[in-house]
């Protein structure tokens, strides 16, 4: 287990600073499944410590193969849930394994079909041309996060679901208090001992759980076009469907809220393609791609060895907590040509900033629709998007998180 001189993957302040992008390259050439202590910091107690895996290869056998990393046994984070959390957490179908996993997948399948997705096409195009153009107007510097990517993807999650817009304010505040956690910007919540309270605890989610409650009453009495009604109504018993609305208020929020202007900031920072772009010299659905590629809303997911395993020749025991790095994938030269270029056109791929295997995004089709239709839109609103300063970035391993983009919005 004794790798003494390799890189820090870990401290989620190395994130903050911008991707690792070195220490990923470092760790694929010199340790693609990596020891990584886990001390204690930020307020949060230490860890026993897991294994990194950064090839593009490893990466996807991991996601592939729940029979040997297990999402159910240790959850999906890296920071080891309270023991007495776990079977609560476990509810969740993010923290399950076939076959109990595909049933709770299957169903919730039902209810998030493309044609439902697609029917939000209009509204969510008005919408980020508004917020764009209201950017635009105010003119000087604007910050992207503030004036318009944090509201886009709040709202067009509200659509979905059927929360009423008035209380998009709650889905953000109990976002922040799940992936925030480490960034000082949000300090932790402390028991009665002065510890640090997980926000995936019980305790810590029970408000957001009393009001998918009532959201679920209140569809059934009037029913709409809605993932709620649909989920209201059959398939899932209570608390499956308290924690599927969490999962869903956390993953299709703060994701699309990291990939918007994580995108323009990759297209702004490079003149040549951010022209190629403005010209409409690229097929938009392929830039999304590239985009994501560059710019992983998610950094991390963690599997637990249901048994010892064998990757890329280092051992890994039965019990052994391993962690896949997205960022580093989505950068591997054995799998794409010129990594740190930015290719509006690359085809194909094969970035993994949507997982793979039996847990693949169940969003990615809602995500790409919202995407697609922000950076058309920037494109008829805006001229070429200028970056003003660095952005703010959140401080976790865990969300690829922008806290804000100052840019200046030309008109076209
Ligand atoms: C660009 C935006 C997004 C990215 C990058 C993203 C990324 C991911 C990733 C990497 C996973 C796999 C988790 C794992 O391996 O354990 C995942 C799962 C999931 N995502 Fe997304 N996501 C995005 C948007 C969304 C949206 C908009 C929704 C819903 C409206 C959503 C819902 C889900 C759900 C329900 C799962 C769990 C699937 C399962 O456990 O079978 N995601 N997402």
């Amino acid at each position: 287990m004794e790798q003494p001189s390799l890189p820090d993957v870990f401290d989620p302040r190395i994130h903050a600073a911008g991707p690792p992008h070195d220490a990923f390259r470092a760790l694929r050439d010199r340790a693609p499944v990596a020891w990584q202590e886990e001390p204690a910091l930020l307020g949060w107690p230490a860890g026993p410590g897991f294994w990194a895996v950064t090839r593009h290869a490893d990466v996807v056998r991991v996601l592939k193969d729940p029979g040997t990393y297990s999402s159910w046994l240790g959850a999906t984070q890296i920071r080891d849930p309270d023991p007495a959390d776990l079977p609560f957490i476990r509810r969740m179908m993010l923290n399950q394994d076939p076959p109990d996993h595909g049933r709770l997948r299957r169903t919730v399948s039902r209810a998030l079909t493309p044609g439902r997705i697609g029917r939000f096409e209009a509204t969510a195009r008005v919408r980020a041309r508004r917020l764009l153009l209201a950017a635009r107007e105010a003119g000087g510097t604007t910050d992207l996060v503030g004036a318009v990517t944090d509201e886009y993807a709040l709202l067009n999650l509200t659509d979905l679901l059927g929360v009423p817009a008035a209380d998009r304010d709650l889905l953000h505040t109990w976002t922040e208090r799940v992936i925030a956690y480490q960034d000082p910007d949000e300090p932790p919540v402390l028991d009665a001992r002065g510890n640090p309270v997980n926000p995936r605890s019980p305790a810590m989610l029970a408000e957001m759980f009393a009001y998918a409650r009532d959201l679920a009453a209140h569809k059934r009495k009037h029913p709409a076009d809605d993932l709620m009604t649909a989920l209201a109504t059959g398939g899932l018993d209570d608390p499956e469907r308290e924690m599927f609305f969490f999962l869903l208020t956390v993953a299709g929020n703060d994701t699309v809220r990291s990939a918007a202007p994580g995108g323009v900031l990759a297209l702004a920072a490079d003149p040549g393609e951010r022209r190629r772009f403005w010209r409409g010299e690229v097929d938009t659905a392929t830039a999304v791609e590239e985009l994501l590629r560059a710019h992983p809303p998610v950094l991390s997911f963690r599997r637990t060895a249901a048994r010892a395993a064998e990757l890329a020749g280092t051992r890994i025991a039965a019990g052994d907590k391993v962690v896949v790095f997205h960022g580093s994938a989505n950068h591997d030269e054995r799998v794409f040509a010129d990594p740190h270029r930015l290719d509006l056109g690359r085809r194909p791929n094969p970035h993994v900033s949507f997982g793979d295997g039996p847990h693949v995004c169940l969003g990615a089709h809602f995500a790409r629709l919202q995407l697609r239709l922000f950076y058309e839109e920037l494109r008829a609103v805006c001229g070429e998007v200028e970056l003003a300063g660095p952005p703010r970035r959140l401080v976790s391993n865990f969300i690829n998180g922008l806290k804000t983009l100052p840019v200046r919005l030309p008109a076209p």
